[in-house]
């Protein structure tokens, strides 16, 4: 059957504010800061991914919403002006649009984020009749949605009764108890794009090989793990393969994870070896990170083909 949409992206999407600066640490008591550079990008794990996948050629329709207000009209803007059907994003006018504002300082960051519509989002919207119409459903951010996380499992098992493979990365989990349900949703999904400290935490076992291995034994067929400047791992059946990183000039590695997510399953639609999905989402997270915020940095298919030393036809 032919399907419109390559990727349906489920979950969270907000604005993010980056700011970047050598003392971007606040100081109370009225005290002004001039940091070096700002960026006001579209935000959320979700909201990165779909974009990195619409730039890489895949075709993406995004569920998720926003409020009626400056930031969700930019939002549901710049993801539209991305080639993204923008059809299932939802405007609630009671909320406020979601805002994560992330400080910038060498290697590290920190974060302050407001839910807003990222409480709200249940993807009540999201019928069979969509998900009947993608080749794949991705779902970003699971431990900051609520509303969304209890209806994840059946969405994902619907999805794949109507023929599509399902994506999920987590994230971090502000509460650190790293469950909320997620034993339910873990045997739904073909590929887990955890990094290295969300992998160990929800499998419950320390090392990445065993807790790799853990989740393989939880129904989880595919498992990508993201070891930031140490590069990436992944494992599906018995194969583990490794990627080291790319050299690039790190800015910001806001939504490296995210992109190379997109990366790693524009691989894994292709129906690419591990071991190429793996380079590619590695190439797509090395990219990303030389530019302020999540996604001007993103590469298209053959900027990022070309570094990960990847023929970009290759059907
Ligand atoms: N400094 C770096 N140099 C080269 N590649 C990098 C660097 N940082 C990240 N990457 C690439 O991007 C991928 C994803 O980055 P990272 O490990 O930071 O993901 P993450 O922890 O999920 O981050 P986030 O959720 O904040 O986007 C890594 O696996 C790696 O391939
Ligand atoms: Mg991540």
């Amino acid at each position: 059957m032919h399907k419109q949409y390559d990727v349906l992206v489920v979950g969270d999407l907000n604005v993010d504010l980056n700011l970047i600066g050598e003392d971007i640490t606040p100081a109370f008591e009225q005290q002004e800061k001039l940091v070096d550079d700002a960026a006001l990008v579209v935000g959320g794990s979700s909201g990165i991914f779909a974009c990195q996948a619409a730039k890489l050629g895949l075709r993406v329709a995004f569920a998720g919403a926003v409020g009626d207000d400056a930031f969700g009209h930019f939002l549901t803007g710049a993801l539209t002006g991305a080639g993204i059907d923008t059809q299932y994003v939802r405007v609630d006018p009671a909320v406020k649009t979601g805002l994560t504002v992330h400080l910038v300082r060498g290697n590290d960051r920190a974060m302050l984020t407001y839910l807003g519509t990222l409480g709200t989002f249940d993807a009540a919207h999201v019928t069979a009749d969509i998900l009947a119409r993608t080749r794949h459903v991705h779902s970003g951010s699971y431990f900051v949605l609520p509303r969304l996380r209890p209806r994840l499992p059946a969405l994902f098992a619907e999805a794949r009764r109507l023929g599509a493979s399902t994506s999920l990365d987590t994230n971090f989990d502000p509460t650190g108890q790293w469950d909320g349900g997620i034993g339910e949703l873990l045997p739904q999904v073909d590929v887990f794009l955890p990094n290295a400290h969300e992998l160990q935490s929800i499998a419950g076992v320390t090392g990445i090989d065993a807790a790799m291995e853990a989740l393989a034994g939880r129904g989880v067929g595919t498992v990508a793990v993201k070891l930031g400047d140490a590069g990436a791992t992944a494992r599906a059946g018995a194969k583990t393969v490794q990627c080291a990183p790319f050299p690039v000039k790190v800015v910001d590695t806001t939504g490296a994870g995210d992109s190379f997510d997109a990366g790693f399953i524009y691989g894994y639609l292709h129906g690419w070896p591990l071991s190429d999905a793996l380079r590619l989402g590695c190439a797509c997270g090395a990219l990303c990170a030389t530019a302020l915020g999540g996604v001007p940095g993103q590469p298209a298919l053959a900027q990022a083909c070309e570094l990960a030393g990847l023929r970009v036809n290759r059907e």
